[in-house]
C-alpha cells in the first residue's frame, strides 16, 4: 500500500500525467477546429453554388451591386439620406440616386452603373456613416429590358365594331360551312379580257365581281340566307332585293359599304361600284347611308393572303361569305392529279334561320357560278 502511494505521488508520475492531459486537450482542440471548419465549408457550399448558378443562368449583365455610402470629408462622420429615386426606377450610369446631407454640405451619390434600383437599404431621412450599405442596383436591367406598352383610346369606330361583333356572337347561332373553288376558268377569262375591259370601263377587272354576282344568284336561290329575323315581332323578313356589304379595310378599321340591287347588275357595274366605294372609304368620305341596310356581306381575306378562316356575321344580317387567297394546289380531276389555282370559301350563317342544307347548297351555287360563269347567263 505504501508502495502504491509513493508511486502515485512520485514527482515523475505527476509530471507525466500533466503532459498526457495537455496532449489530450491539444488533440481535442484540433479535432474541434477541424470539425468546425469542415461543417462551415459544407454549409457554405450550396450558397456559393447558388450564386454561381444565378450569375450564369440569368443574363450576366444583370448583376446585383450594393452601393455604399462614400467616405465623407475629415471632420464629417455622418449624414442624412434624401432619396431622389425609388425602388424600380431605371437609372443611368452616374445618375444621382440620393443626396447625403451632412452638417457642411450635401453629397450626391451617383449610380456606378446603368440599371434598375432593386432595394433601398436606408429609409428616407435615415442616418448613415461612411462605408454603410445604401442601396442595391440590378446592373444592366436598363431601359432595354423595360418596355412601355403604348396605350391609345379606342376610337368611336373601333368601339362600334367591337360592339357589333359581340352583338353578332351573343345573338346568332353561328356556324360555318366550307367549299373550294377552282379558279382556272375565271383566271383565264380575266387574263383574256382584262385589257379590253380596262380600255372600255377604265377600271381593272377583279375577281370580286364574280363572287358578288354569284352571291346575288345564290341568294335568290336560297332566300333564307338573304332574310333576317325581326326580333321585335319574331317574324322572318324575306327580301326581294340583294344589297351586298363588301368589307373594305381602311387605316381607321374595317368598313362595309353596300352595293345595292346587285341582282340587276352585270360584272362591269359591280366592278365600278366596288371601285367607287373603295375610293370613298380610303379618302374617308363614306356616309352613313353608304353602309346602311346590306342584306349579306362578303369579306375577302385573300387580299391579305389568308388561306382559310371563319368570318363573323355582320348584324343584323344572317350570313357572310369569306373569300380567301388563290393558291396553286394539286387537285383530282377525272382521276388525275392536276395543279389548279384554288380558293377556299366559307359561309358563316345564323342557324336560327338558315338550315345546313340551305347553307351548303348556297355555297355550292357560288362554286358553280365562279367556276363557270355561263351558269348565270343560262339561268341554271
Ligand atoms: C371551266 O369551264 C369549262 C367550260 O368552258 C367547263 O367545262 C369546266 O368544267 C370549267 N372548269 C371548272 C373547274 O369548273
Amino acid at each position: 500500500m505504501s508502495f502504491w502511494l509513493s508511486l502515485c505521488f512520485s514527482r515523475s508520475f505527476i509530471t507525466q500525467a500533466i503532459i498526457n492531459l495537455m496532449l489530450c486537450l491539444f488533440i481535442v482542440y484540433f479535432m474541434c477546429v477541424y470539425f468546425v471548419h469542415v461543417t462551415d465549408v459544407r454549409l457554405r457550399q450550396p450558397v456559393s453554388f447558388h450564386t454561381r448558378y444565378f450569375q450564369t443562368s440569368a443574363n450576366h449583365r444583370d448583376e446585383l451591386l450594393t452601393v455604399k455610402t462614400p467616405a465623407f470629408a475629415e471632420s464629417v462622420t455622418e449624414g442624412d439620406v434624401r432619396w431622389e429615386k425609388a425602388v424600380g426606377d431605371t437609372v443611368a450610369e452616374d445618375e444621382v440616386v440620393c443626396e447625403i446631407e451632412t452638417d457642411k454640405t450635401s453629397v450626391p451619390v451617383p449610380s456606378p452603373a446603368a440599371g434598375v434600383l432593386e432595394e433601398l437599404l436606408v429609409e428616407d431621412g435615415g442616418r448613415v456613416e461612411g462605408g454603410m450599405a445604401l442601396f442595391k442596383i440590378r446592373k444592366g436591367a436598363g431601359p432595354s429590358s423595360v418596355f412601355i406598352c403604348p396605350q391609345v383610346k379606342m376610337n368611336r369606330m373601333r368601339l362600334r365594331i367591337a360592339q357589333r361583333l359581340k352583338e353578332a356572337q351573343n345573338t346568332c347561332a353561328m356556324l360555318t360551312t366550307f367549299n373550294e373553288v377552282d379558279m382556272s376558268n375565271i383566271t383565264e377569262m380575266r387574263a383574256f379580257h382584262k385589257d379590253a375591259f380596262l380600255k372600255k370601263h377604265n377600271i381593272k377587272l377583279g375577281f370580286m365581281s364574280a363572287f358578288v354576282k354569284a352571291s346575288a344568284y345564290a341568294l335568290a336561290d336560297q332566300p333564307s340566307v338573304n332574310a333576317v329575323i325581326d326580333e321585335a315581332t319574331k317574324e322572318i323578313v324575306y327580301r326581294d332585293y340583294v344589297d351586298i356589304s363588301v368589307a373594305v379595310s381602311t387605316p381607321k378599321g374595317l368598313v362595309v359599304p353596300v352595293i345595292r340591287n346587285v341582282e340587276t347588275m352585270n360584272f362591269a357595274d359591280i366592278e365600278k361600284t366596288i371601285n367607287a366605294l373603295g375610293e370613298k372609304a380610303r379618302s374617308n368620305q363614306l356616309a352613313v347611308e353608304d353602309m346602311d341596310g346590306g342584306t349579306f356581306t362578303i369579306s375577302n381575306g385573300g387580299v391579305f393572303g389568308s388561306m382559310f378562316g371563319t368570318p363573323i356575321i355582320n348584324p343584323p344580317q344572317s350570313a357572310i361569305l369569306g373569300m380567301h387567297g388563290i393558291f396553286q394546289r394539286p387537285v383530282a380531276i377525272n382521276g388525275k392529279v392536276e395543279i389548279r389555282p384554288m380558293m377556299y370559301v366559307a359561309l358563316t350563317y345564323d342557324h336560327r334561320l338558315v338550315d345546313g342544307r340551305e347553307a351548303v347548297t348556297f355555297l355550292r351555287k357560288i362554286k358553280a357560278v365562279v367556276e363557270d360563269p355561263r351558269v348565270v347567263l343560262l339561268d341554271m
